[in-house]
């Protein structure tokens, strides 16, 4: 493998998404072997607890970096968590040069084109065969699915879900902290950044950006919480677009172990891939999921509330658990303005 293979498949990996754009990975070249590991630094707190949302955003940078490699004509044998004690290290791949000759690989041209999209309302119908295709891409990973709340009575539960767990990260004051200290308001609303949320990139409407910003402020979030501004946020960020969108999905994986996340976190990109070959624009929503496992250590007021989100989750989509919703459509254009990523360099893992 060259030199240039190298960092194409290094740059494909970065390309990944991340919760609030942490990008956290760490990468280490030996010949044409490579770690991965999570970054200690961006990584473990709060809503990562138990490395959650790190271990998908591992699944999903790896997976760009196989199918990648694969239209480079590199097969990968992949060995997760390899050293039980160190857990921060997710994989060891080694490369090797493919038994079958280069092929294009339909998701690979996705991988630089994929982004978060947070506008509505978005146009539908998504039809059934996409929907398939979406569904067969997590299929691809052995235990994952993919499942589509169709009835009323689905919809509505998953609805009620998505808005409950939105409401929660600005009620509770941890996780009330840990999300605005991901927006990078210093960038302002017109510019990205190249680590963490750009302003620019939440789709907050210009007479709403003042308030946002000063819900920044804990006092200011409680004093505003006291009007059920954290309610009418949750109706805001989730009840409101997902309802004006024609596609709503969960990625499921089998248990709670780390393997089986790092596994949703591969699916749940080749799900994206997937949907952006066919022109439509994503939005994850992974608090439900991530605070139903019970890891995050929310204030005892709201743990119950964590609970019941656990419950209904079960009903809408078990056995296994609901991690990752996708909100899905056809939006008239693409965003003005995307997340951007650290220089290559900064992932090398320290000597
Ligand atoms: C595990 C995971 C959880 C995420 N959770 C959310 C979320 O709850 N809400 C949201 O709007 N975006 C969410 N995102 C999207 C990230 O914020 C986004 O990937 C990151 O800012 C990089 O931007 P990009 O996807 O446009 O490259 C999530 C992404 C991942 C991988």
């Amino acid at each position: 493998m060259d030199l240039e293979a190298r960092a194409s498949i290094l740059r494909a990996g970065i390309a990944a998404p991340s919760a609030d754009n942490s990008q956290p990975w760490r990468f280490a070249w030996s010949g044409d072997d490579l770690d991965i590991h999570i970054d200690a630094d961006r990584s473990g707190s709060v809503s990562d607890t138990r490395h959650v949302l790190s271990d998908l955003a591992a699944g999903a940078c790896m997976e760009n970096m196989i199918i990648h490699a694969r239209s480079l004509g590199f097969d990968a044998d992949v060995a997760t968590f390899p050293h039980q004690d160190d857990p921060q290290w997710v994989a060891h791949i080694h490369w090797h040069p493919a038994l079958v000759p280069a092929r294009s690989e339909p998701l690979a041209t996705a991988i630089e084109q994929r982004h978060t999209d947070r506008r509505f309302p978005w146009r539908g119908p998504i039809d059934a065969n996409t929907r398939e295709r979406l569904a067969a891409q997590a299929r691809q990973i052995p235990g994952q699915r993919l499942y589509w709340p169709t009835s009323p009575y689905e919809r509505k539960l998953a609805l009620r879900i998505i808005r409950t767990a939105e409401t929660l990260r600005f009620k509770s004051p941890k996780l009330h902290a840990e999300l605005f200290s991901s927006v990078r308001f210093s960038t302002g609303w017109r510019n990205t950044c190249e680590e963490g949320l750009a302003p620019a990139t939440l789709a907050v409407e210009p007479p709403m950006r003042p308030i946002f910003q000063a819900l920044r402020h804990p006092a200011v979030m409680r004093a505003f919480n006291h009007l059920g501004t954290a309610t009418l946020l949750g109706w805001r960020s989730a009840y409101l677009p997902i309802r004006l969108s024609p596609g709503l999905c969960v990625c499921v994986m089998p248990s709670d172990e780390r393997q089986d996340v790092l596994a949703c976190g591969r699916a749940l990109q080749r799900v994206w891939l997937e949907a952006t070959v066919a022109g439509l624009s994503v939005q994850p929503y992974a608090a439900p999921g991530v605070l139903s496992l019970g890891f995050v250590p929310v204030e005892p007021a709201f743990l119950q509330t964590c609970s019941q989100l656990r419950v209904d989750l079960d009903k809408l989509c078990g056995p296994g658990h609901g991690l990752v919703f996708l909100r899905l459509g056809y939006a008239r254009s693409a965003p003005q303005h995307r997340s951007g990523r650290r220089a290559p360099a900064s992932f090398d893992t320290a000597p």
